[in-house]
């Protein structure tokens, strides 16, 4: 061990007097019933977020005795603290507002407390990505363990989980082919253990994106929550934390430009979600790495699906797993990776999947010589009513509405939403194109609401799927031809804001366009006088209104990207 200060001594409280903050520090940890011994070991920290509010997170108690026990196993002192912890579903107005909030409060008490590794147990969307900014820009050494995705529940012989099977049966019940009685049976249905959902949804895709990150131990994304599996996971990312104190392998060496397009290969050979793309452009911005639009599409039609699981395919995660999870991945897309970058154990990816494979079900994870599809599952989309971009998820989308122009049904703002689109009156055909302005991260915090439903009338008459724009989110767990993130959002002035009623827009999934077919000269008369809606005026959304990025740049705060390790 080197001379620098560890453990406990780490970072001590300066009362001008570092003896005494020590004998101070030393004397206060006696009162939790350490012994000396102990307390002079080397510390793991473990950031835990246990919440009455997250139900993802409910085997936290047992994660952090498992990792605990690798800890002290290993022989170093752990240390669990809180920090904030998001549950998807009971925040508002969106999650994805305090993702930032979590990530410097991670950031923060990684840095201000004395700890030489960190253990992040996190799992509930925002939450692992928030822990890994956080790690990045800390850049203490640190293992991600995410809490494991939910096993399904059974309804009437059929497999159930969330959520893509809540919006199935919602879209049903909305359609009237489901009743009030059966949705009530499904409402319990849905969400039957601990852990993430139970799909490719975005908790999913983030833990796969630690793990082909290299912040993860291999093998350790896709175990269920509940399984056995999980807890040995815990207790060996203890130990590996440990190691790394060794080691001093730090986020910024394993978190490179390499390693973060292995991370989007696996996002499009996942068909994971799309918010990941602005979770990854904002863990990959704190180290200061940045992926052009133009690489990403050049990634994305290079790279095939191979992943079998809803939104878009058949299965669910406790199939991935049993079906190999992302070693099997990996080596499937081994010729498409950079096989140099280093995980958190300092083994080369070619030194993992050097390992001899074991067994894969080619049901749910398909060779690439006969992929789900032979291009990746997401693309980066640009034009005049997104000249700084916009994303949409081919592979969860309709074909036959890749090239498509129609009239535009414009909704305001999410009230405006909720208020017109069942209308019975509301003027909308089939063959139109739903757009929702004010729901970026100026506007809303960019809410996962870029799902517009079908309106009700047209639902009825037995229509799945229109072409949908917005500067907002979706569900990882959702569906449909969806144009996402459209940047700038409308609430600055972006060309969104000047879209009305009737004009005609076109999608080109080939030439990878967006484009408002009116002339300039008219959208600038339409934005003469444009007035940004009215900015909070305290505490953190006020903050957040100043200081969140577009969805190009993660939605991260400008303050916050770069300068990892200060
Ligand atoms: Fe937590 Fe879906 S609600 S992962």
């Amino acid at each position: 061990m080197s001379d620098e200060p560890h453990g406990l001594d780490r970072g001590l409280t300066n009362y001008g007097d570092r003896d005494f903050a020590r004998f101070l520090r030393r004397s206060f940890a006696r009162s939790m019933g350490i012994s000396p011994v102990l307390l002079s070991k080397p510390v793991v920290g473990i950031a835990v977020t246990p919440s009455g509010f997250n139900n993802c997170h409910r085997g936290m108690p047992e994660l952090v005795e498992a990792v605990s026990r690798g800890v002290l196993a290993a022989g170093a002192l752990p240390r669990p603290f809180p920090t904030v912890s998001l549950g998807e579903v009971f925040l508002n107005p969106t999650s994805m507002m305090y993702r930032n909030l979590m990530a410097m409060d991670t950031e923060e008490m990684i840095g201000a407390q004395p700890m030489d590794a960190v253990v992040l147990i996190g799992g509930c969307d925002k939450t692992v990505p928030a822990q890994l900014m956080g790690a990045a820009s800390a850049d203490v050494p640190a293992v991600q363990l995410v809490t494991g995705p939910m096993s399904t529940g059974r309804h009437r012989g059929q497999r159930l989980g969330a959520c893509t099977d809540c919006r199935g049966f919602w879209g049903r019940y909305r359609a009237g082919t489901v009743d009030a009685e059966e949705i009530a049976e499904v409402e319990g249905r849905l969400s039957v253990t601990a852990g993430t959902c139970a799909v490719m949804g975005t908790a999913s895709t983030m833990a796969c994106i630690a793990e082909a990150l290299g912040m993860s131990l291999p093998g350790t994304a896709a175990i269920p929550a509940v399984h056995s599996d999980r807890l040995v996971a815990a207790e060996e990312s203890g130990r590996a934390a440990v190691r790394l104190i060794e080691t001093k392998i730090r986020p910024s060496q394993v978190i490179t430009e390499k390693s973060v397009e292995n991370a989007i290969r696996v996002l499009m050979a996942l068909s994971g979600s799309t918010n990941a793309i602005v979770h990854l452009t904002a863990i990959a911005g704190r180290l200061g790495i940045r992926i052009s639009p133009e690489r990403f599409n050049m990634i994305s039609d290079e790279t095939p699906v191979l992943v079998d699981l809803k939104p878009v395919g058949q299965g669910y995660m406790e199939d991935f797993h049993a079906a190999g999870g992302m070693g099997a991945l990996l080596r499937e897309l081994r010729p498409l990776l950079h096989l140099d970058t280093l995980d958190i154990e300092g083994r080369t990816l070619a030194e993992r999947l050097d390992e001899p494979a074991g067994w894969i079900e080619r049901s749910v994870i398909r060779p690439a010589s006969d992929p789900v599809s032979p291009v990746g599952g997401l693309v980066s989309l640009s034009g005049t009513l997104a000249p700084d971009g916009a994303i949409f998820k081919r592979a969860a989308a309709t074909p036959d509405l890749f090239e498509s122009e129609g009239r535009a049904v414009v909704f305001t703002g999410l009230e405006d939403l909720s208020r017109r689109i069942d209308d019975p009156e509301l003027d909308v055909e089939a063959g139109d194109i739903l757009v929702l302005q004010n729901a970026g991260p100026h506007a809303a915090g960019m809410p996962e609401a870029g799902y517009l439903p079908i309106p009700k009338k047209l639902a009825q008459a037995g229509v799945k799927d229109m072409v949908r724009i917005s500067d907002a989110r979706m569900s990882g767990t959702a569906f449909g031809s969806i144009v996402l993130h459209v940047a700038p959002e409308a609430a600055i002035g972006g060309p969104l804001a000047a879209v009305r009623d009737g004009d005609r827009i076109r999608l080109s999934i080939r030439e990878k366009r967006v484009d408002l077919l009116v002339a300039p000269e008219e959208i600038t008369r339409r934005m003469k006088g444009f007035q940004p809606p009215a900015a909070p005026k305290r505490g953190y959304k006020a903050l957040y209104r100043r200081s969140v990025t577009q969805a190009p740049e993660g939605c991260d705060f400008d303050f916050l990207a770069g300068g990892a390790g200060g």
